[in-house]
């Protein structure tokens, strides 16, 4: 019954949508934890908040804030949502993904996902920017859980090239035309949280491969590829655990450490674009 209200809900917010734009995005833009400022530069901006939205779900998390905004960035026609929604604050995958169905169903091509993260890497250190080349599922619930919507996508969307080889490509270039430094890539896991790691579970995440960790982003990662978009995702890295000589995590310090490095992380995303 749920699957049945979700497609529901899904038409509702997309019918509401489609009476306030006159041009489809091409490209979706998801913008984490501290990272909002880049709406800033959106041209003629049509900003919707998400209460205002059918069936939006509300953000509760710290520094997201609730829009979804419309516009240009650098000719291209976005939707951008500023503040996203998580496993942790209570939402169930296919809830937490509600706007980012709805945006795909605009015939977007493309689908830009940001996060703040932990650095697992010992060769990272705060505000490396991390261009996701791969991810590790551990939030215990799936999207597309459930009765599939042929019209939407697959029932067993592959996963092979989760992120997209030339836009990660096109990212490395741009980062070192507009010379930023610390731009590299690397496998992104996500954990349900709120709680942060232990040193032993650290330890468990580097040594399965992972390079940086988080509480988002990959549910809208197999959203998005199960409705065909390209995908390019990138983590600003803002603590690192180290096991061995591990140090609180505080989420101001977090929040501090993002909010340095977001002009670079703007100007690469900006220059990305130009490029689509
Ligand atoms: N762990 C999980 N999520 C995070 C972290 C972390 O160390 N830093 C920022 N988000």
């Amino acid at each position: 019954m749920t699957f049945i209200n979700h497609q529901n809900k899904v038409e509702e917010a997309l019918s509401f949508l489609q009476e306030k734009i006159d041009t489809n995005p091409r490209c979706i833009i998801i913008l984490g934890t501290a990272l909002g400022g880049l709406t800033q530069h959106i041209e003629d901006p049509i900003r919707i908040p998400y209460h205002h939205i059918p069936n939006f779900p509300e953000a509760t998390a710290p520094t997201h804030d609730n829009n979804l905004i419309f516009g240009r960035l650098q000719g291209v026609d976005v939707a951008v949502l500023q503040g996203r929604f998580h496993f942790y604050e209570g939402y169930s995958a296919q809830e937490l993904t509600l706007p980012l169905r709805v945006l795909s169903l605009l015939q977007s091509e493309i689908c830009i996902v940001s996060n703040a993260a932990g650095g697992l890497n010992p060769s990272f250190s705060p505000g490396t920017l991390m261009v996701l080349s791969d991810h590790i599922n551990f939030i215990p619930d799936n999207p597309l859980r459930g009765p599939n919507i042929d019209d939407w996508g697959p029932r067993f969307p592959d996963l092979s090239e989760p992120y997209d080889r030339e836009l990660v490509e096109t990212t490395l270039k741009c980062a070192a035309r507009l010379n930023i430094s610390k731009v590299t890539t690397g496998v992104y896991t996500a954990i349900p949280g709120p709680s942060l790691e232990t040193p032993a579970e650290t330890r468990f995440l580097r040594s399965c491969g992972a390079d940086a960790v988080g509480m988002s982003t990959v549910p809208e990662v197999i959203v998005a590829k199960h409705a065909g978009l390209r995908v390019l995702g990138i983590s600003v890295v803002a603590n690192i655990n180290d096991p061995d000589n591990f140090k609180p995590i505080i989420l101001e310090d977090v929040i501090e450490q993002t909010a340095k490095v977001e002009k670079k992380f703007q100007q690469l995303v900006l220059e990305v674009i130009k490029e689509l």
